[in-house]
């Protein structure tokens, strides 16, 4: 009798988290230990840094309104496996909190996007109320503050690009050129957005690896289908988007695009 009394009320309970707006119900503790896995690997050092509360703390920020509470229940989930399989990609499967690679010191890339070039510490650091520009090391130290710099990476357009998040919960619809080109709402153009047109056929090792080592395991333990479009098409798009992260190499001359 009681059982039965109390069941509904903690159904109820659980709907209205859900209405509220955080991501807790869509990622629990358990499913973030489970994709995020292999952070504990010896000589990771992500393991004792990127933790669930962190995460939770970052997320429920409220500069960043909408982050994996937007849309129904499946956009929510495909959003969040999105994020972490993008972030994965960038980390090893968060077993990175500092590049290998430090050539862009001290603005070299920290946390879950792997935060890089002084422009993205400035604006990062301007969204977040922090002097990323005089205290990088935040990103690498604070957990929370990383998490937030890989949110506001995710939830920022920088123009002509589309954010992550209104790819992944049909806040953005491309024009006929972005359909010439390829670019469809989906995983993929998220893919695009972090690292510009390099990646963007199926033959890339990279785009393979981002799809097929993290976003669809990360469907498949958030428990939803995987989307269109999980790859960008086009390998002519040579002209990265402004807000790359990791801007490819130029064009080989002669390449449509590179003008
Ligand atoms: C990884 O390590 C963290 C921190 O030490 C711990 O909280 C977490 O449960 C571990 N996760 C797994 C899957 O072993
Ligand atoms: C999220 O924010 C709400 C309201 O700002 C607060 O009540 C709740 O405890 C926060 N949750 C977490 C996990 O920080
Ligand atoms: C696809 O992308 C990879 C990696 O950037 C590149 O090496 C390869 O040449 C591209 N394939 C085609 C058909 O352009
Ligand atoms: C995928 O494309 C089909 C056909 O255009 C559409 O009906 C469906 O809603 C799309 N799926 C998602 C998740 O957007």
């Amino acid at each position: 009798m009681r059982l039965f009394g109390l069941l509904p009320l903690a159904g109820a309970a659980l709907l209205l988290l859900g209405m509220t707006g955080g991501v807790q119900p869509t990622v629990t503790r358990e499913a973030f230990d489970s994709m995020l896995s292999a952070r504990n690997v010896s000589g990771c050092e992500g393991g004792a840094f990127y933790t669930y509360d962190a995460f939770l703390a970052a997320a429920n920020a409220s500069v960043f309104p909408g982050f994996g509470t937007t849309g129904d229940d499946k956009t929510r989930r495909r959003e969040l496996a999105a994020f972490f399989g993008q972030t994965s990609f960038v980390t090893t499967g968060y077993c990175y909190v500092k590049a290998v690679n430090r050539a862009s010191a001290p603005y070299y890339g920290r946390g879950p996007i792997q935060l890089t070039t002084e422009d993205n510490y400035r604006l990062a650091g301007r969204a977040l109320g922090l002097d990323l520009l005089r205290y990088p090391d935040l990103v690498s130290t604070d957990p929370v503050v990383a998490f937030k710099t890989a949110i506001w990476f995710w939830m920022t357009a920088a123009a002509p690009s589309p954010s992550c998040h209104a790819v992944m919960t049909g806040g953005w619809t491309p024009s006929a050129q972005d359909r010439d080109a390829g670019l469809l709402p989906g995983y993929g153009m998220t893919t695009y957005i972090l690292n510009g047109g390099t990646e963007c056929n199926r033959t890339s090792q990279a785009a393979q690896d981002r799809v097929n080592n993290y976003y669809k395991k990360y469907c498949d333990i958030l428990r939803v289908g995987y989307g269109n479009n999980t790859f960008c098409q086009n390998d002519e798009l040579a002209q990265p988007p402004s807000s790359s992260l990791h801007p490819p190499p130029p064009p080989p001359p002669g390449t449509p695009g590179g003008q």
